[in-house]
């Protein structure tokens, strides 16, 4: 397998600006809302004082956990969701008690991705988005004509992700929106010999399916790795998987994802994946990527 150091740079929004960071926080900007939330990895100096950030709302989170906390509506008029767009894809931005905004908008760098080798390929298409959250993904690939069946342990995720299959006029494309747990749906899927030209996996660190089943990055993963190889068609188009907060280098999950995929040849990119700041140049590290792909 050959591996390639790549920077995954998140640099094609007009909705979406990260506008400022440091001291533990990052100050952004979600279509017509700008927000204030923490983000560890800020640990340099801001552009301007933190007390000039002139949010609409903010993210105080809890001691010790800035997963976890809750919103201050600065601006008593910041409505609840918003409309947000990234090309012709329609969603609606909305503060979560998780602190986050209902997209995870560095993955644009491979909804673009995703979209140019799916409009590329001269036959029908069928793809398995694994942890789709709202789906922006799931909405890329089937803008680019591909078949997609979307998975995430939420309902009501999967419920916003039908809300901008609407709104992006996207209604007539053929989406498969399933509530279950990864691991046992793969399993379904390799009894049942299903196969798809292109899988995306982007698992939380720790989350739980529709059972309350517990799902740990670490420990989880190889066996998922070992269940989605084989549906994957002979000629596949590309395998993208993702991780946020984990123990775990970007090329530690490149290898256990060239070990498998090895059979298949072709290369990986291995790197981080990262927002540019505005003005100032720097980058704001977000989550560690491997990539494969048959050329
Ligand atoms: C990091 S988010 C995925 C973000 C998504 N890839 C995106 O770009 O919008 C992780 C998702 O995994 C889901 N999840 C957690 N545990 C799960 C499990 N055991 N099976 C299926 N989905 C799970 C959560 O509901 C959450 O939406």
């Amino acid at each position: 397998m050959k591996y390639d150091h790549t920077l995954f740079l998140a640099d094609d929004w007009k909705d979406y600006q990260l506008l400022d960071s440091g001291e533990g926080l990052k100050f952004e900007r979600f279509g017509s809302q700008k927000v204030v939330r923490p983000d560890p990895q800020a640990f340099w100096m801001p552009q301007q004082p933190v007390k000039s950030w002139k949010a609409d709302a903010w993210f105080d989170a809890k001691a010790g956990d800035d997963e976890r906390g809750q919103w201050r509506r600065l601006n008593p008029k910041a409505p609840d969701d918003w409309p947000m767009e990234w090309k012709s894809l329609k969603f609606k931005a909305r503060r979560t008690p998780f602190r986050h905004l209902g997209v995870f908008q560095e993955h644009s760098v491979h909804w673009a991705y995703a979209m140019e080798r799916l409009k590329a390929a001269p036959y029908p298409t069928k793809v398995l988005n694994l942890f789709g959250y709202t789906g922006l993904m799931s909405l890329a690939c089937a803008q680019a004509g591909a078949e997609v069946v979307h998975l995430d342990a939420s309902p009501k995720s999967n419920g916003f992700g039908k809300e901008a299959q609407q709104m992006s006029g996207l209604q007539d494309r053929k989406i498969r929106w399933i509530a279950d747990d990864a691991m046992k749906f793969v399993a379904r899927e390799n009894r049942r010999g299903n196969r798809y030209d292109a899988i995306i996996l982007d698992p939380p660190k720790f989350g739980r399916g529709t059972n309350g089943e517990t799902w740990k990055f670490e420990e989880d993963l190889p066996a998922l790795l070992d269940g989605i190889v084989p549906l994957l068609v002979e000629r596949p188009l590309f395998v993208i998987l993702t991780a946020y907060a984990v123990r775990l280098s970007h090329i530690a999950l490149a290898q256990a994802l060239g070990d498998r995929l090895e059979p298949f040849g072709g290369r990986i990119e291995m790197g981080e994946m990262a927002l540019p700041e505005k003005k100032s140049g720097r980058m704001l590290p977000t989550a560690i990527c491997a990539r494969w792909s048959p050329d």
